[in-house]
């Protein structure tokens, strides 16, 4: 049953599927406090190692509630609801926040709400302030998107055009056959020896790069799917080939080459994007994830936006990778709905859509 006091609905939200510790306050579904704790240590392993990954999630999680709860000037008396991330994710890093949010839950007699991660990450677009300054969106309150929306969600392990009736009624329109966006961000770095995660650093080196120095190939996947497996195939190859010939052949064109990435990723996922938005006469249009940081990717997002005649919109930087701020506001929606989840929940690392 939905409910139907009308007391402030103030939700403390976990997120820890991967490798952020995080944890947000939200009042009446405006974010109080978003708190983010990273984890250096898999920078050395070039990749997430998930048993390092859910230790560290026991360290940092009490630290993290306690910090959301005090920058938000909330008591835990306060509380109205507990919301985390219930799947999909590191099984062990999951376990670790789901348990967390159950005791809390019981210990405060308060309801439970479990929360799809990717679903979340879509929902980053109705969070309407942000905790911190941004440099990319103007201070106040930012427009929304109306229903229905359609959402480009970038992330590290998936890539998804998502069609959104409702806060909480999504459907998958368009998937990734193989590797996600940011997986191509990331195995593409590791190709070109820059440390993981990759993806911010090729943005990095791409601001100063010519896109059309270098021409890698795009897919051609029926319908509204995409696939990102053949791209790193190509740069494999075309790495391989001007080293052989110039060992400094990657020092010496990394802006470009970086450049060239990143335009290909991005023109493989807006082409696919534009192809649903005229197939579903949708014209409000969203970017979430990881990936959705990226500049380019928002730069061109927002001027075929322009082009298309589309009312775009784009989470504040705080908002596109791993955080609790998403987790709270997505919460917020299913404890308006009454989609309350039992203490015997569990995570879980695979999750039906
Ligand atoms: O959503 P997210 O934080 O975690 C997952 O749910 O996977 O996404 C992480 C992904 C990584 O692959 C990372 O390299 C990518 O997002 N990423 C970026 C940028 N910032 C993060 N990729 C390209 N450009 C960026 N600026
Ligand atoms: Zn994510």
């Amino acid at each position: 049953m939905p409910p139907t006091s009308k007391a402030p609905i103030t939700i403390l939200a976990i997120e820890s599927s991967c490798d952020e510790t995080s944890c947000a306050i939200s009042r009446d579904g405006q974010i109080l406090s978003n708190i983010i704790a990273g984890q250096a240590i898999h920078e050395q392993y070039g990749g997430v190692v998930p048993e390092l990954a859910s230790r560290a999630h026991i360290q940092h999680i009490v630290p993290v509630v306690d910090g959301a709860l005090k920058k938000a000037g909330c008591l835990i008396t306060e509380l109205t609801a507990i919301a985390f991330t219930q799947s999909p994710g590191l099984i062990g890093s999951l376990l670790v926040g789901s348990e967390f949010a159950k005791s809390l839950a019981l210990a405060l007699d308060i309801p439970l709400l479990a929360v799809h991660h990717m679903q979340a990450h879509v929902l980053a677009n109705l969070i309407p302030n942000y905790s911190a300054p941004a440099p990319d969106v103007p201070p106040g309150n930012r427009p929304l998107p109306s229903f229905p929306f359609l959402c480009l969600t970038v992330s590290g392990g998936h890539t998804q055009i998502v069609l959104c009736r409702t806060p909480l009624q999504m459907e998958v329109i368009g998937e990734t056959l193989d590797d996600a966006a940011g997986e191509a961000f990331d195995k593409s770095a590791k190709l070109l020896g820059l440390p993981y995660p990759g993806g911010p650093l090729i943005d990095k080196h791409a601001r100063g790069g010519d896109s059309a120095r270098f021409s890698f190939p795009e897919p051609q996947i029926p319908g509204l799917n995409f696939s990102f497996s053949g791209i790193k195939t190509a740069i494999l190859y075309f790495l391989q080939d001007q080293t052989a010939s110039d060992p400094d052949f990657i020092r010496a064109n990394l802006a470009d080459i970086c450049a060239s990435i990143q335009g290909r990723i991005i023109t493989i996922l807006l082409n696919k994007l534009k192809k649903a938005a005229r197939q579903t006469g949708v014209k409000d249009l969203c970017i979430a994830g990881g990936v959705s940081a990226n500049s380019g990717l928002r730069t061109a997002f927002r001027e075929l936006g322009t082009v298309e005649g589309w009312n775009t919109f784009i989470p504040p930087f705080e908002y596109c990778t791993d955080n609790a701020a998403m987790i709270a506001i997505t919460g917020h929606y299913k404890y308006l709905n009454g989609d309350f989840a039992p203490l015997s929940v569990s995570a879980s690392a695979r999750a039906v859509w």
